[in-house]
């Protein structure tokens, strides 16, 4: 039970509340899966009902049906007793760190560990470890309001950690924190996730923070899973509105590319948009390429971005409408091209 397994299988989850004057389902039908190792992003906006799915993985939230399963045992029919020692496999960070204040951070970090058996030198040991895993190893000796927000949040994952949990779920843990600390968090996240084989259930606003360091979203609406897959499928091409919305008009690029699409509706000439693997090959002889086979095109936008740790290429090609079809064809073709897309059609 202590190895670092953990594939958590949520399956058919509903959430109903109700009270006198009304009945809510915040979550609905939700069937989920995640392997042991995957940092799965948890995606959709306020009131769609993430926090609520996630504190069904811990019974929390007791599910009103459906059952979540760890390891391939399902832990809503435990008795209190058992379902205490599975608890342990799982730990949550939020966006208030609720440390003690009156206590030290390795004091804070050593909490958990109370009904663990260890001794007091082992627990301090202990914490004194995790502290160190997350560079905070200099600091076991100060208060809570002597640290910034960043490292508080880093006693309260080293804290979240001092039981092995195979699961660590963060509930907009980075929310009140400033971009940098953001994301210095989150590559922490990312590391323990490597380091130490921990799956991560991340819900967050940070869309970049999703495309670089998860390898599956779900996204959320109503209650529902609406989408769900690897990161780079949902980043690259979004099969629902939501997921685009999210993922990608978000982005910088947008804008841009919203002012494009309006320029260029007043010439003869339609935008063609793809997606390639920078890895397999640059833009310059990308186009070189679709030059010998389409005449006169133009490229009107290009960007690169990273998704899961993998460079992607993004560009916009005006092109004639008697050639749409043409170039659509040739660069699907392209062996580095995964999607191309008919942006706009100019009448
Ligand atoms: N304990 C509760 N009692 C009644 N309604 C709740 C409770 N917790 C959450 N809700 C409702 O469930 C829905 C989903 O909430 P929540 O899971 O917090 O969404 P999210 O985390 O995506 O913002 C919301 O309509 C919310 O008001
Ligand atoms: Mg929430």
């Amino acid at each position: 039970m202590n190895e670092r397994s953990g594939t958590l299988e949520l399956e058919q989850i509903s959430v109903v509340f109700r009270n006198k004057k009304q009945t809510i389902d915040a979550v609905r039908d939700v069937n989920i899966t995640i392997p042991t190792g995957t940092v799965f992003g948890l995606i959709g906006y306020s009131g769609a009902g993430k926090s609520t799915l996630a504190r069904t993985i811990n019974l929390l939230q007791r599910p009103s049906s459906g059952s979540v399963k760890i390891d391939g045992v399902d832990i809503t029919t435990l008795g209190q007793r058992e379902l205490r020692q599975w608890r342990r496999k799982i730990g949550m960070i939020f966006q208030h760190f609720n440390l003690m204040a009156t206590r030290t951070v390795e004091e804070n970090v050593m909490l958990p560990l109370l009904h663990s058996g260890l001794s007091k030198q082992e627990k301090r040991q202990k914490a004194d470890r995790l502290l160190k895993l997350v560079d905070l190893a200099d600091r076991k000796d100060a208060y809570p309001n002597q640290l910034s927000g960043g490292q508080k949040q880093r006693v309260a994952i080293a804290r979240a950690l001092a039981n092995d949990p195979q699961i660590l779920i963060s509930d907009e843990a980075t929310s009140a924190l400033d971009p940098k600390t953001t994301q210095n968090i989150l590559h922490l996240l990312k590391r323990l996730n490597e380091q130490l084989g921990l799956t991560i259930i991340l819900i967050t606003h940070e869309m970049e923070v999703v495309r670089e360091i998860t390898n599956q979203v779900a996204v959320m609406d109503h209650g529902r899973i609406v989408e769900q897959g690897p990161t780079t499928q949902l980043f690259l091409n979004p099969q629902q509105p939501l997921t685009r919305e999210l993922l990608v008009d978000g982005d910088q690029g947008a804008d841009e590319m919203a002012t494009l699409i309006k320029q260029y509706t007043a010439a003869d000439r339609s935008l063609v948009s793809f997606t390639y693997r920078e890895q397999q090959t640059d833009l310059f002889t990308l186009l070189k390429t679709i030059e010998q086979w389409v005449e006169k095109i133009k490229l009107v936008y290009n960007n690169t971005q990273r998704v899961e740790n993998q460079l992607w290429g993004t560009a916009v090609i005006a092109v004639r409408d008697d050639e749409v079809a043409n170039l659509q064809q040739h660069v699907a073709a392209h062996p580095a091209v995964v999607a191309n897309k008919l942006l706009k059609e100019v009448d």
